[in-house]
């Protein structure tokens, strides 16, 4: 099975073409907005931190919206730029190294909200994840919110699926994707039965390994941890999927979980 090294994926983020990429995009996805204009009553109350913010995609949204906000990466370099990029924000809005495996110094039961966007949490290795989920659970408060998206195991089928492009050079990228993809996974039926897999999707020129759950099976764990009233977003069309639909789920490239 692939790994994920966290440690060596950290320059990979940390590098400035990948930081130059993250910190000049501001679109909001659908699952997103949705779930911001759920919580946009509680917004101009909430404590909110914002874990592996990237280049600020999030922040461009967030920070003017709420009460106190702390944006954090992992990726010293990230945090740089985002600090670069928001110099005129409010006294209540820092940005900080934090790794969400460990969120040691910030204080239990502080946030009402805390997001973990755009699937960083699968760059976090299979063996560490729960860490992830142990300190939002800490850090969170009881009543609050913790919102991520994850890769969907169940999208692989169509990942692989060949499109007709008319593009030369689409269609030419597309032959490479698929041979890159058997090359470092196999057959995508190779995980019909597993509850998650570690795969080389492609993201940053395939240096990454990343993280895929079956959306129920996600659904389940975070149930085993501690969280309650668990709801499913769909990354197409932005709307709620069903708990009970969740397995069914195909097209859907990554999930948001709140
Ligand atoms: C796909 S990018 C997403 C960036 C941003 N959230 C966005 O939506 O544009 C993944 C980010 O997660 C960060 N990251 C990965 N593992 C992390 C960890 N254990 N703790 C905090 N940040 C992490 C990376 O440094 C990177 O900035």
């Amino acid at each position: 099975m692939n790994t994920i090294d966290a440690a060596k994926d950290k320059q990979v983020w940390n590098s400035a073409k990948v930081i130059n990429t993250y910190a000049s995009v501001e679109n909001l996805q659908k699952p997103e907005q949705t779930i911001l204009d759920l919580l946009r009553d509680r917004l101009p109350h909430a404590r909110m931190l914002d874990l592996g913010i990237g280049g600020g995609r999030t922040t461009v949204h967030f920070e003017p919206l709420v009460y106190e906000y702390l944006g954090s990466d992992y990726a010293e370099n990230m945090v740089d730029a985002c600090i670069k990029r928001f110099p005129n924000v409010g006294a209540r809005t820092r940005f900080e190294v934090i790794d969400a495996t460990n969120m040691a110094g910030v204080p239990n039961g502080y946030y009402d909200l805390i997001w973990f966007s755009f699937n960083s949490i699968d760059c976090v290795a299979p063996e560490d994840r729960d860490k992830v989920f142990q300190e939002a659970l800490r850090v969170g408060k009881p009543g609050g919110h913790f919102v991520f998206s994850s890769h969907n195991l169940r999208y692989l089928q169509t990942m692989y699926r060949l499109k007709w492009y008319k593009r030369v050079n689409e269609l030419l990228y597309q032959f490479y994707r698929t041979a890159m993809l058997l090359y470092y996974n196999g057959l995508p039926g190779k995980y019909d039965q597993a509850d998650y897999a570690v795969i080389r999707n492609g993201i940053e020129h395939f240096s990454l390994n990343i993280y895929y759950a079956k959306p129920e099976q996600q659904v389940r764990h975070l149930e085993k941890m501690g969280f309650r009233s668990i709801r499913a977003f769909s990354y197409k069309t932005g709307l709620e999927i069903p708990l009970t639909q969740l397995h069914l789920v195909t097209g859907d490239a990554w999930i948001h979980y709140m």
